[in-house]
């Protein structure tokens, strides 16, 4: 099965989306297999966005996801990966489609609410970051 790496950001967090965004998954049918409130050290941040290092935004990237809680989550089900980032739209959350995360809860694309991995490869280089294989958690969701 497909799993995918969600993280609401510390925007998300403090404005209090995180069950909206959790009801919007289940919802749509995916299945929750971990989630956990913390707050991410300044290696785990620079690991995570090291595709970024040397980009402008990359320190106020840094400082922003470190700067408070975040809810670390991974997803399973079909197509999950590319599912979720379109239930999430554009980076930039004025370019995102009334109807998404950003597109709703967003303003800038320095606090867009949300991050979800883009491929299958960051899927498993971000799991791994954040959760070690006891923490995913495998169970039946229809009973
Ligand atoms: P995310 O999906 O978490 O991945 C990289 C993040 O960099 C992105 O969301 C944005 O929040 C952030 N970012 C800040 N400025 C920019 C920018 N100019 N272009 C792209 N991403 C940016």
């Amino acid at each position: 099965m497909e799993r995918t790496f969600l993280m609401v950001k510390p925007d998300g967090v403090q404005r209090g989306l995180v069950g909206e965004i959790v009801h919007r998954l289940e919802r749509k049918g995916f299945k929750l297999a971990a989630a956990k409130l913390m707050v991410i050290s300044n290696e785990l941040a620079n690991d995570h966005y090291g595709e970024h290092k040397g980009k402008p935004f990359f320190e106020n990237l840094v400082d922003f996801i470190t700067s408070g809680p975040v809810f670390a989550m991974v997803w399973e089900g079909d197509n999950v990966i590319a599912t979720a980032r379109q239930m999430m739209g554009k980076t930039n959350p004025q370019e995102a489609l009334p109807g998404t995360i950003r597109g709703d809860f967003g303003l800038i694309t320095g606090k867009n609410v949300i991050h979800g991995s883009d491929s299958l490869e960051s899927t498993k280089r971000e799991i791994s970051l954040f959760f070690n294989e006891a923490e995913l958690v495998s169970y039946d969701k229809d009973g």
